[in-house]
């Protein structure tokens, strides 16, 4: 059966997926082809917060929680290129991510990055495994790009969010971004019904009121939660691509 990360890894043109994988890949971009370009602009938002994380807000911890694949530009080599000793913890639960985490495990020498094979519901594990690599008494970006569509409302992911925001001191941010369900819901709503029935994760789509609501007493930064292609985009041509996804970061006060 197709599974998230490889059929992510599909869309952005990479070589660690199956047959199964691609089968769902290509059903999901027959009904939506913006699916390509919406992956895309995923990865480019995920560029774009890192360097201002690492840059702006001279943030030097990351928790990258949903790491997926290794592809072009991941969090240590945006984060240490700006940053040369920033220290990465990357959590993923898909087996065929942990089997492709050496080549997150390549920090510069000033740097750490460390992998750690979690499930983003066991807060408790994650938190404990990330202290080896990650010093909790000052400020974590805890990154959580494109994952949180991944867990249903069963799991009350707003909880889990809420204790990874407990965990980390003021000063911290928390960065999202989320699959909309108000952004062209019609036009997509043939793809993510053919993910639904080909793939094992399911997703759970969620407005701008539910999204914004993970952020619930943090400060947001500037422009807030918008299309991700609007947020700081790097050129005005960039911010008009096409993306269903909520994104934002905010500050913990
Ligand atoms: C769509 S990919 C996003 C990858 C990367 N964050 C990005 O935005 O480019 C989602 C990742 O979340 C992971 N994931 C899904 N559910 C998870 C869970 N419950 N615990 C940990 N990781 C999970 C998947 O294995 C996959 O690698």
């Amino acid at each position: 059966m197709a599974h998230i990360a490889r059929v992510y890894d599909y869309w952005l043109g990479g070589k660690d997926n199956f047959a199964a994988d691609r089968l769902a890949g290509d059903a999901a971009l027959e009904a939506y082809p913006y699916i390509a370009a919406g992956v895309r602009a995923n990865r480019a938002f995920l560029s774009r917060v890192v360097r201002y994380l690492a840059g702006e807000a001279g943030i030097r911890q990351f928790l990258d929680i949903g790491t997926g694949i290794p592809t072009g530009n991941n969090t240590h080599e945006v984060a240490q290129a700006v940053a040369p000793g920033s220290r990465i913890a990357y959590v993923d639960n898909d087996p065929v991510v942990l089997a492709h985490a050496r080549a997150l495990l390549t920090s510069g020498p000033e740097g750490v990055t460390a992998y750690i094979d979690a499930d983003f519901r066991d807060v408790d594990e994650i938190l404990e495994a990330a202290s080896q690599t990650l010093d909790f008494s000052q400020p974590v970006a805890i990154m959580l790009i494109a994952i949180l569509h991944l867990i249903d409302n069963e799991a009350n992911p707003h909880a889990v969010v809420k204790k990874l925001i407990a965990a980390v001191p003021p000063g911290s941010y928390l960065a999202i971004s989320h699959l909309s369900s108000d952004i062209a819901p019609a036009a997509r709503a043939e793809a993510h019904a053919r993910l639904r029935e080909l793939m094992y994760e399911k997703q759970t789509l969620r407005s701008r009121e539910e999204v914004a609501s993970f952020f619930t007493g943090l400060d947001m930064v500037e422009p807030g939660l918008v299309r991700i292609p609007e947020w700081r985009p790097d050129n005005q041509a960039d911010a008009k691509s096409p993306s269903a996804l909520w994104g934002g970061v905010a500050r913990k006060r």
